[in-house]
C-alpha cells in the first residue's frame, strides 16, 4: 500500500481544525482517527453525514440565492442509493452513498436550471469548477455524503501529493466506470467538500475570462481546455477558483516562465518543483501534448488581454 507514511505531511491542517494545534505525529491513519475522537472530547463518533450537519449548502441562481440546506434537509428531498465508482483522485473503485444530483436540482430550482448554461460548484478549500449543464443531461450525476463500505469519508488524493482530504458535506460523482469520456476527464469533475451549488451563464459569471479580438481556433479550443482542466484552482483577471495563484494579472505566467518549462510543468509539475500539490494534467487526457500547446496558446492570448480585478467591470 502506498502513502500511508506521507499522511504525517497531510493530517496537520484536519487536527488543527477541531483545535489541537501544531502536534507533529507520525503514523497510520487509524492512529489519526483515535485522535480525532480524542480531542473531539466525544467517544461516540458521529456517523459521517451527521457531523456535517451544521454545515450549511447554498443553492443559488446567478448570484441570487435559490435556498440554504442542511444535509438533513438535503436528504428528505432526494432518494440516496449505494453507488460504485472509479476513484480518480486514488485511481481505484470506490462505494459511496449518493442522491442523484438531476433529481435534487429539479427539487431545487424547478426544471429551469435545464435551461442555464453550466453549475459553478464552490468547495471549502477554494476548488470552484464550472461544469457545462449539458454534461449533467447526458450522464449521472451524484452528490456522494457518505462512505458506504464502512470507511471514513474521506480520500487520499495521489493526483495532489498524497494529500489526505475530507469529502464531505458532498462530494459530485459520476456513474462512471462504464462511460470512456468521463474516465478520460479524471477528476476534473469531482470537486469535494461543495458548500455552494450556482447556475450561471459564463460569460456572465466570468465577463474577463474571454480572448477578446481576432481568436483563433487554437485559443478557443485551449480557452475550453483552460475552463475544464485549470480554471477549477486558477484565476485569470481575477476570476475562476481560489485554490492556486492568479495566472495573468499583473504578469502572465507566459512572460516569466520559459516556454519550455511551462510544458513540463502542466505536463508533470513535481519534475520541476518538489511536492508541488498541483497536479499534472489527467494522464488519460486524448491528444494531451496538443491539449497543452492550446492551454498556452490560450494563456499567451490573456497576456494580451489584461484586466485589473479591482476594476469594475
Ligand atoms: C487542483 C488544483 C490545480 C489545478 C486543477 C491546476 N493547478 Fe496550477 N497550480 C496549483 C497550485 C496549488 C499551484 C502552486 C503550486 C506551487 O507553487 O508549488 C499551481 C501553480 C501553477 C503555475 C505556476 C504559477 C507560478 O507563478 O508559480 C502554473 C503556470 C499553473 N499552475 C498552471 C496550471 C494550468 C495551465 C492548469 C491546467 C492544465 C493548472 N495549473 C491546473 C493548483 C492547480
Amino acid at each position: 500500500m502506498r502513502c500511508r507514511d506521507t499522511a504525517r505531511n497531510t493530517v496537520l491542517p484536519s487536527i488543527d481544525k477541531i483545535g489541537s494545534n501544531g502536534m507533529k505525529i507520525p503514523g497510520s491513519s487509524y492512529y489519526i482517527l483515535f485522535l480525532l475522537i480524542l480531542s473531539s472530547g466525544n467517544i461516540f463518533l458521529p456517523a459521517p453525514a451527521f457531523s456535517q450537519d451544521g454545515i450549511n449548502i447554498e443553492f443559488k441562481d446567478q448570484g441570487s440565492i435559490v435556498r440554504t440546506l442542511t444535509l438533513t434537509e438535503l436528504s428528505n428531498m432526494a432518494d440516496s442509493i449505494p453507488l460504485k465508482v472509479f476513484e480518480a483522485h486514488e485511481k481505484r473503485e470506490r462505494i459511496y452513498h449518493a442522491y442523484p444530483v438531476r433529481q435534487l436540482l429539479d427539487a431545487i430550482f424547478g426544471k429551469s436550471w435545464e435551461q442555464s448554461e453550466e453549475i459553478v460548484f464552490t468547495s471549502t478549500d477554494g476548488y470552484q469548477p464550472s461544469i457545462p449543464v449539458a454534461r449533467f443531461l447526458s450522464h449521472d450525476a451524484y452528490f456522494a455524503f457518505a462512505s458506504a463500505d464502512g470507511t471514513p469519508f474521506t480520500l487520499i488524493n495521489i493526483l495532489q501529493n498524497d494529500e489526505l482530504v475530507k469529502l464531505g458535506p458532498l462530494y459530485l460523482v459520476w456513474d462512471n466506470l462504464q462511460s470512456k469520456s468521463l474516465l478520460n476527464d479524471g477528476a476534473s469533475g469531482m470537486p469535494y467538500q461543495v458548500i455552494g451549488i450556482e447556475t450561471t451563464i459564463f460569460s456572465i459569471r466570468y465577463p474577463n475570462l474571454s480572448p477578446v479580438g481576432k481568436v483563433s481556433p487554437q485559443v478557443k479550443r485551449g480557452f475550453l481546455h483552460f475552463r475544464k482542466h485549470c480554471l477549477a484552482c486558477h484565476t485569470i483577471n481575477g476570476e475562476g477558483g481560489g485554490k492556486a495563484p492568479e495566472l495573468n494579472y499583473p504578469n502572465s505566467v507566459v512572460e516569466y516562465f520559459k516556454p519550455d518549462y511551462l510544458v513540463r510543468w502542466i505536463e508533470n509539475p513535481t519534475s520541476i518543483r518538489y511536492n508541488t500539490t498541483m497536479p499534472a494534467l489527467a494522464k488519460e487526457t486524448p491528444n494531451r501534448a496538443q491539449v497543452i500547446q492550446e492551454i498556452i496558446a490560450y494563456l499567451k492570448a490573456m497576456s494580451a488581454a489584461k484586466h485589473d480585478p479591482k476594476r469594475i467591470p
